[in-house]
Formats: structure tokens, sequence, C-alpha cells
């Protein structure tokens, strides 16, 4: 048994999970109360005047064999924000349990643990002109003086901070906490690094969960798709949790179109493309006079350090398009991010900065 499996609350072990109204298409269906003509305007291929396949095998062999494991490795969720919401939930008691994040970070790590009334312990990234970086020795004494850390979340390519944590340091952080607290590690902008997903060390670490998503190089973010992947054993509470029918018929025929091999191939070159422009967008961001740094980036976005970020913010608006104030992430002070968009906005949005920086600055 996996060791990790007890770490999750009691009552969710001990749970009787909903049972579903059985899928099987030998079958008319007259079992699951659903009316039995289409909607109007439904141009669904199953019908959405049915409930979806539940579990969603179909989707979930798919996931799986597109991420390289286990069909019974793999949970779908709307977005991994809710991979994020099922593992507080399943492993952290309210009041009791807490789970630690390295900032600057994504946001809702927080807001789900503050939902499920968990505490959140921060252990800041270190900040260097290279990106930041995992305080490893901090991290681990602070899980070993808290034994009521049941997760640890590591973003990798990191968001807001755009660079991937050393591997290395990552596995160490696992293997000091096997059987004391799952390490989540989030890699929603992995493909966009060229280095290999912590899917391929699962089998090694039986408390690594890796987070991955179809909204960002899958171009999928609104098809709400996400993936949780981990040890069967692991996979197996969270998925008593999710709500029955979770994943909408949409979503699973649109992930079924998208992930085709001959799709795969696009979203490669697509990747490619995203790359060369982001590092394209940084080269010249670098030479702005109202730029002070421009962070390395192994992701589909650009942590920048302006002189003054509303000045930026504002020249960004003036062009059309909006980018992100990071301001409020700890070390990101006058920091902003940057989504690299089609060469047309990544041009556009760099003579907007260029034409700002030329013009006289007002103090406010
Ligand atoms: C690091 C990280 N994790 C998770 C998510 C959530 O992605 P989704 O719920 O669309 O899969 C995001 C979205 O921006 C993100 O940046």
């Amino acid at each position: 048994m996996n060791p990790n499996v007890k770490l999750a609350r009691p009552e969710i072990l001990t749970l009787q999970p909903y049972v579903y109204a059985a899928w099987d298409n030998r079958y008319e269906r007259m079992h699951a109360n659903e009316n039995p003509w289409r909607a109007a305007g439904d141009t669904s291929e199953l019908g959405l005047n049915l409930y979806p396949e539940s579990p969603a095998t179909a989707l979930h062999t798919r996931l799986a064999e597109l991420y390289g494991v286990q069909l019974n490795q793999v949970l779908a969720g709307r977005g991994s924000d809710e991979g994020i919401d099922l593992l507080i939930r399943s492993f952290c008691r309210a009041g009791q349990d807490s789970i630690v994040t390295c900032p600057p970070t994504f946001g809702f790590y927080r807001v789900a643990a503050e939902v499920q009334g968990a505490k959140v312990i921060e252990v800041p990234l270190i900040r260097s002109n290279t990106g930041f970086a995992l305080d490893t020795e901090n991290l681990l004494a602070t899980c070993q003086s808290n034994p009521n850390i049941k997760l640890v979340f590591l973003c990798s390519p990191g968001n807001p901070p755009g660079n991937a944590l050393n591997a290395e340091n990552m596995l160490k952080v696992c293997r000091a906490l096997n059987g004391r607290a799952l390490v989540v590690v989030d890699e929603a902008y992995i493909e966009f690094t060229g280095r290999p997903s912590f899917t391929t060390v699962l089998a090694d670490y039986p408390n690594l969960v890796v987070l991955r998503t179809l909204s960002k190089a899958y171009a999928l973010a609104g098809a709400r798709c996400g993936t949780t992947i981990a040890d069967a054993e692991i996979i197996d509470v969270i998925a008593r949790v999710i709500p029955p029918y979770a994943i909408p018929t949409s979503t699973v025929e649109s992930v079924l179109k998208a992930t085709t091999s001959q799709q795969r191939e696009k979203i490669a070159q697509q990747i490619q493309t995203l790359i060369s422009e982001r590092n394209k967008l940084s080269d010249a961001l670098k030479q702005c006079a109202l730029i002070k740094h421009v962070f390395p980036s192994d992701a589909n976005f650009l942590l920048v350090e302006c002189v003054n970020a509303d000045t930026v913010f504002n020249a960004a608006k003036a062009v059309g398009l909006v980018i992100r104030d990071q301001r409020k992430q700890p070390q990101c002070s006058q920091c902003l991010r940057i989504t690299i968009g089609t060469p047309e906005q990544n041009e556009r949005l760099l003579k907007g900065i260029q034409a700002a920086g030329k013009k006289p600055q007002v103090n406010a």
C-alpha cells in the first residue's frame, strides 16, 4: 500500500462514493432520468441530453496516453484548478492541516486552501537575476517542524516567475517528505520548457502528484480540462471527492479531437513559434528604457520588472493590449507578466512600450 494514502482525511477514506448510472452502450438508457430528445443547437456526437460517460474512460484513456502514464494514474478535472481543489479537500482537515506554497506563485493554491479552512505556510522562492529558486533547506525544515503539512505545491515553470525549478532539488523534497506530505508539481507550462515531465519519475516517488493542463500549449482553456496524475491509490482517494459527471460531453469531444497525433504535431510547431517569439520579445524588451529586468522564462509568458509598472501597463492598454499586474506578489514590486501572443500582438506591444519610453515621464 502507498504509505501516503493515510495522509488523506479519514472521512474521505471511509466515504462511500456516489454510484453513477452505469454506462453501457449495449442498452438504450432509461435509468438516468434524462430527456430522450436532443436540445436545440446540440451538435455534439453523444447528445447533450445524456449524462457524459462517468468515470470518463474515453477521456482518461486519451490523457493517460498523451502523458505517458497508466489509466489508473489519471483523473481529469475542470482545469487543473479542480485538481488543486480536490487534493486540498481530500487531504486537509479544516482548521488543522496546512499546505505549503513558494511565492511568488499561482494564487489559486491559497484560495482553494482558504475555502477548505486549511492554513497556508509560505516558503518564498529565492530571487536572483537568473530567476527564482527553491529554498530547499528552509522548505524541508518548515515541513519537519509542522507535522500537519499535507501538501507542498511546487510550480515549475513557475507562474509568475517563468523559470523551471531545479529538478534535483524538487526530487530531494519528494524523497524527504515521502509518507509525511504529498508534493504537487504543477506543470501547467511544461510543454514550453523542452524538459521531461515529472510524470517520468512517478514510479519512484509515491508521494509525487503532477498537474497537467490542456489550457496552455493545447489551446483548450475554454474547454476546462486539467489532469491530476499520481500513484493509482492517490488518484482513487481524490476520485471519491469529484462530483458526479464532472466533465461535460462538449469538453470530452473537444479534447478527443484536439489531441490526435496529427493535432499534436501542429501543437508542437505552435509551441516552437511561441518559444521563438518569447525569446525575441525578451531580447527586445531588455533594450527598452522602461524595462529594468526581464526574467528568464521557460513558459509562454515573460515576467518583467519595470522602471514604473503603471507606465508600461498603460502603454500596453494604449495599443489595445492588457497585460497582468504582478505587484502584489512578494519580491515583484514593479513587475508585470506578459503572455506571448501572435507575432503581430508581440510587435504591437513592443512598439507601444518603446514609444512610451521615448515620452518624457511625469512622476505621479
Ligand atoms: C501554474 C498554474 N497552475 C494551474 C493553472 C490553472 O489552469 P487550468 O485550471 O486552466 O488548467 C494555471 C492557470 O493560469 C497556472 O498558471
